[in-house]
């Protein structure tokens, strides 16, 4: 009788050919792709890169097939993460297309609106960081955003701006 071999699904690629990716694939090999080795993988990522992004969270998150939205919860929560750019608070909006259908640029506009900042950056005071991601993992959600590490689903601009004006 054959028998069949359980074979992992392949690894996506590292986002660039940056040699810093290895020791992060190593992190994550070490662990089995393990979604516990999140934290490791992302001290990893700190510790080579220096801060976390969108663009190393999406990786991380698609090596481990754990949501976006973990792995910015995770971030989001965690004050020993630096993320890019670094406010003392963090707001991260979703414009992927299920968020955008349901209105993800209003939650963005009532976000500026309020606090005069774009996606990227952060507030005079240094008190919160504006972040868009490309589709968080929980698309059910929509429209959907992480606040310091809280995801919070079917948002309207006034729920949102509440949310945040609870931890800033
Ligand atoms: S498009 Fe926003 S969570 Fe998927």
């Amino acid at each position: 009788m054959e028998h069949k071999r359980r074979v992992r699904p392949v690894a996506p690629k590292p986002p660039s050919n940056d040699k810093r990716w290895k020791l992060v694939d190593v992190a994550m090999r070490r662990n089995g792709y393990s979604g516990h080795a999140l934290i490791e993988t992302l001290h990893t990522v700190q510790d080579c890169f220096g801060f976390l992004d969108d663009v190393s969270m999406r990786y991380v998150a698609s090596s481990l097939r754990l949501p976006t939205s973990k792995v910015y919860g995770v971030a989001t929560f965690y004050h020993l993460f630096t993320l890019k750019p670094q406010g003392e608070h963090t707001c991260v909006v979703c414009t992927g297309t299920a968020c955008y259908i349901k209105g993800a640029n209003h939650l963005l506009e009532g976000i500026e609106d309020r606090y005069k900042i774009h996606p990227g950056q952060t507030t005079k005071n240094g008190s919160l960081s504006l972040l868009s991601a490309r589709c968080l993992g929980a698309c059910g959600l929509a429209p959907a955003a992480v606040v310091d590490g809280k995801v919070v689903g079917n948002q309207t601009t006034e729920e949102l701006l509440t949310e945040i004006e609870k931890v800033v």
